[in-house]
């Protein structure tokens, strides 16, 4: 089943009187199905950031369809996507956003008590959660107690809460160190095999890439190639760095 459709997505830029054109997305059609975990990679500039800003509602296309969970986010009002948003979809941050006069257990709760969810329902799956992550020591503890690993497992439960069909992460190991970048892409590869979570990951970083099942290579807003994992990392990392080489890499 496909949890997200893409069909002939366009972006434009400055498309208004007078400003200079610039093409950021030119007729992307991809899918992504139930538990694949892909992710998109590019030279900068490529349009990584402008197609998961669309694909997760927060900016709009200039022509073409985002269907996720049969229902085209494109064509949704604004009141709607929002909804939309909170229930649906999941996000990880490259900061983690965690709000610090929150504990941990309450940061996680968060999108669930804008939607009115029982206390004793939201209690529950969030101590479910942080029990998953081995977090669940922390429940009264804040942000700025914990390390910086137990910063991304929290995020990581918090954009799991809403039970979300899919979950967008945007260069989840920006500035990380390696210790800190393998911990984060553990913990989203469990989130995938584990509970079966979908996963669509932008990054410009190998390393991370690695641990996708699948990869779709971006230039110009337009899609040049997909590699698959045959489950090797190691073997895929150097499929990448090789792709990479002819494409061309991030910075
Ligand atoms: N708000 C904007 N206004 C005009 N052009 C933009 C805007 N955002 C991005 N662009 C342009 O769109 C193209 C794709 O950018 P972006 O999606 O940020 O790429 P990436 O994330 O792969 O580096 C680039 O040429 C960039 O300069
Ligand atoms: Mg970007």
């Amino acid at each position: 089943m496909d949890i997200l459709r893409v069909n002939n997505l366009t972006k434009v830029y400055n498309s208004y009187k007078g400003a200079k054109e610039v093409v950021a997305l030119d007729a992307i059609s991809l899918n992504v199905s139930k538990g694949e975990f892909v992710g998109i990679m590019g030279p900068s500039g490529s349009g990584k950031t402008t197609l998961l800003n669309i694909l997760s509602g927060v900016d709009k296309s200039t022509s073409g369809e985002v269907i996720i969970s049969n229902k085209d986010i494109s064509k949704m009002k604004k009141d709607e996507l929002a909804l939309f948003r909170r229930t649906n979809i999941g996000y990880i941050f490259q900061d983690f956003n965690l709000l610090d006069s929150l504990t941990l257990q309450e940061n996680i709760a968060l999108p669930l008590i804008l939607d009115k969810v029982e206390p004793k329902d939201i209690n529950k799956r969030v101590l479910n959660l942080m029990s998953f992550f081995d977090i669940e020591d922390l429940n009264k503890k804040y942000p700025y107690h914990i390390s910086g690993g137990q910063k991304q497992r929290v995020a990581a439960a918090r954009a799991l809460i809403n039970n979300p069909s899919i979950i967008f992460a945007d260069e989840p190991t920006g500035n990380l160190d390696s210790k800190s970048s393998n911990n984060i892409m553990q913990t989203i590869s469990r989130m995938n095999k584990e509970i079966d979570s979908t996963v669509l990951m932008v990054t410009h970083d190998p390393f991370a890439a690695s641990f996708c099942k699948r990869i779709i290579f971006i230039k110009d807003g337009k899609i040049k190639m997909e590699i698959t994992s045959n489950g090797d990392r190691k073997r895929f990392f150097d499929k990448i760095l090789e792709v990479q080489s002819v494409i061309g890499g991030d910075n």
